[in-house]
């Protein structure tokens, strides 16, 4: 588990406070066993200064997006969430009534069962990841209590399972939490680990997904398109890094459709694929991002490294066996490592030291990719897309009984199920149609930076634009 003990980082009068909401919840004999888990940097800032609205990070080595593939993105913001993620979720009433969120949030609500979207929030302990979960954990499919990653499909759209294993065997989805060098110490902590981690991967031609937050990003743009044009998956993780299920239903859409402006005003493209900060995902979250046109990428929990779990951090060598001791011939698996600032990016370089070791040494190494490639799936997607056009999602509001059933379809299928789309505003009726969604071969390295701007902006253009 994503997990450690620092109940002493807690704020008191914050933990009072929610105990106190929680006996007044009618659901509160459902409320979870609170999960704590930490980052170093994300501790709850008693005299912290207000959120401020960011303009554009004023990088003079970033490479400049075409405005053609600028202005594919409807509603791209002109101001973005304050980058110091120990202010707490974006909360700055000018950023959430942007378009950029009204509009999602009106997709949303359009897509969504309202019972879902009515489902109350939990509530966070400070600044930790600590959630008191309000609800039903067992029938909301609450990861950080149940470790559940197939909700119960009955009557829902929009909501299917997590991705947590890669579809052949003995194929690791290699992937990093948090980056660009997030977060300890932003931004004087630089992008040079993140970087170092990406040319490491590629002198070893290795790819791999980046689970990257706004913030991080946002202090080390350069990063992000350096790890892009090396090839490497981007996909989001939230701006502040939040417990998703503590937000209401406008943040999260805002957590999640900033990160995807910045990451598309720095690389164009739209990313697949989501992670919810420490787990934290419920059928609420789950139908919200569906909506959005996201699949959530969760890890086995055997498989979870640990590697930034507490505030004393493990030895490299107990990282790097732990790591080797996964690579034997079994499943194909997801992991779950971080890209933080040092001493996490030492473990990650650490154990692929120790990756190219046994390949030199002709031991096993199973096969290494992102997770996209995993899943037999492009990384990124056309502008609009919505879960309806996620390959092997019902479109019907009754989905398959069996939840096995649906797991099934959503990893193997690739058609899709017409009318699929919510009405009028939804994405392409046919992914198929655009080059950046063709179906099982992933983009062959950097299209955008690498030159290949007509092809971005047909992929593009090609896309109907629903927010
Ligand atoms: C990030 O890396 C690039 C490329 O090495 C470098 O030019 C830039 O100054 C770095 N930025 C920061 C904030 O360290
Ligand atoms: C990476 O690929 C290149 C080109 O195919 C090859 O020359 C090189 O030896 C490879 N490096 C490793 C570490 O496999
Ligand atoms: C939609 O659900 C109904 C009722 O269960 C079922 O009869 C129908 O076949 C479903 N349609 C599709 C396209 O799945
Ligand atoms: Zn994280």
């Amino acid at each position: 588990m994503h997990c450690s003990t620092s109940r002493s980082l807690l704020a008191a009068a914050v933990l009072a406070a929610a105990q106190a909401v929680a006996a007044q919840a009618p659901s509160a004999a459902a409320a979870a066993t609170p999960v704590v888990a930490t980052r170093t940097a994300n501790i709850a800032p008693a005299n912290a200064t207000p959120q401020a609205p960011m303009p554009f990070p004023a990088v003079a080595s970033l490479k400049p997006i075409p405005s053609s593939v600028m202005a594919a993105y409807t509603n791209m913001p002109t101001l973005w969430p304050d980058a110091d993620e120990s202010k707490g979720p974006i909360a700055l009433d000018s950023l959430l009534a942007a378009p950029l969120v009204t509009a999602g949030l009106a997709k949303v609500t359009a897509m969504v069962d309202p019972t879902l979207l009515a489902l109350k929030p939990s509530i966070r302990n400070g600044y930790q990841s600590e959630t008191l979960y309000q609800e039903d954990p067992v029938a909301n499919c609450f990861w950080p209590t149940n470790q559940c990653h197939t909700p119960s499909l009955t009557t829902y759209k929009y909501l299917q399972p997590d991705v947590v294993a890669c579809i052949d065997q003995s194929t690791l989805g290699l992937n990093y939490d948090d980056g660009p060098s997030g977060p300890t110490g932003q931004p004087s902590q630089g992008n040079e680990t993140t970087l170092a981690l990406g040319q490491k991967l590629q002198s070893m031609n290795l790819t791999a997904t980046f689970f990257v937050t706004g913030g991080s990003s946002f202090y080390n743009p350069d990063a992000l398109q350096a790890l892009y044009a090396e090839g490497h998956e981007l996909a989001v993780h939230t701006w502040t890094h939040a417990p998703m299920t503590s937000l209401t239903n406008q943040q999260i859409v805002a957590e999640i459709l900033y990160t995807e402006a910045f990451i598309y005003a720095l690389v164009g493209q739209r990313p697949r694929y989501f992670r919810p900060p420490y787990g934290d995902v419920d059928n609420r979250v789950r139908a919200i991002i569906g909506a959005l046109g996201y699949e959530s990428v969760m890890w086995q929990e055997a498989k979870d490294l640990g590697d930034q779990a507490s505030a004393t951090p493990p030895p490299v060598a107990s990282m790097v066996a732990l790591f080797d001791s996964w690579m034997t011939p079994q499943a194909g698996y997801i992991d779950l490592e971080h890209s933080l600032a040092a001493p996490v990016n030492q473990f990650a370089a650490a154990i692929l030291d120790d990756v190219a070791a046994r390949k030199a040494a002709g031991k096993f190494v199973p096969t290494i990719v992102p997770v996209g490639t995993c899943q037999k799936k492009s990384s990124y997607v056309p502008l609009g897309f919505a879960l309806g056009d996620v390959a092997g999602v019902a479109a019907n509001s009754t989905t398959p009984s069996s939840s096995s059933a649906a797991a099934g379809a959503t990893m193997g299928s690739s058609s899709v199920a017409a009318g699929a789309t919510p009405k009028s505003t939804a994405g392409p009726a046919t992914p198929g149609a655009s080059a950046a969604n063709s179906g099982a071969v992933p983009p062959a390295g950097p299209a955008f930076l690498a030159g290949s701007v007509a092809a971005a902006a047909a992929a593009a253009a090609a896309a109907v634009l629903a927010f």
